[in-house]
């Protein structure tokens, strides 16, 4: 899929389909975190995959505003280190990048960042000095996406010119 068309159609997602991803795609989405950029090339992030039904469903309870998760095919926990400034930035790259990755196989993906830590932690076996910046669950879309349902703001209002607050070319 061409670049922009990936990222003009791509939405969150959480219904999905309880068809199985392939295992190929779910490397490919792996490789495209491993390829992401980090600050400094500190690559200080880690990936935990889930894939069981048990494990996606303790995902789904551990957290507080993405419980859609239970019904995913996959899912991905993104690890970053709060010791360096921009790891947030960095967690910010490589789920885009992940989502776009399976966006272009037609698996869709939704993100969710209301989590209960404790819970997840004991769950998932995860080190106290690394941040759970996100949770991203994959699956084939359950409907039919539009690309143009997305709702966003005009370009006037969100793009200046040179100076902050100008919007027209003149
Ligand atoms: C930083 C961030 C945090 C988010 N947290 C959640 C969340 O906790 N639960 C959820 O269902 N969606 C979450 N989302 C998904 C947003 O709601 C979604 O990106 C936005 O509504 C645009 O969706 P669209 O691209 O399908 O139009 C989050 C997105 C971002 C970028």
């Amino acid at each position: 899929m061409d670049t922009f068309d990936c990222i003009r159609t791509k939405l969150d997602i959480r219904e999905f389909s309880s068809d199985d991803v392939p295992q190929e795609i779910k490397s490919k989405v792996l490789e495209a975190a491993r390829m992401t950029g980090t600050g400094l090339n500190t690559q200080h992030w880690r990936f935990i995959l889930v894939e069981s039904n048990d494990n996606i469903k303790k995902l789904a309870e551990d957290s507080t505003s993405g419980g859609w998760v239970a019904n995913c095919n996959f899912a991905i926990i993104i690890l970053t280190n709060p010791k360096y400034s921009f790891h947030l930035i960095d967690a910010g790259r490589v789920l885009q990048n992940m989502q776009l990755a399976a966006w272009n196989y037609g698996v869709g993906s939704g993100i969710f960042t209301g989590i209960e830590l404790d819970k997840l932690r004991k769950d998932f076996g995860i080190p106290q000095q690394l941040n759970v910046s996100a949770i991203i669950g994959f699956g084939y879309p359950q409907k039919k996406l539009m690309g143009n349902r997305k709702e966003r703001l005009p370009i006037h209002e969100l793009a200046y010119y040179e100076k902050y607050g100008i919007s027209n070319k003149s």
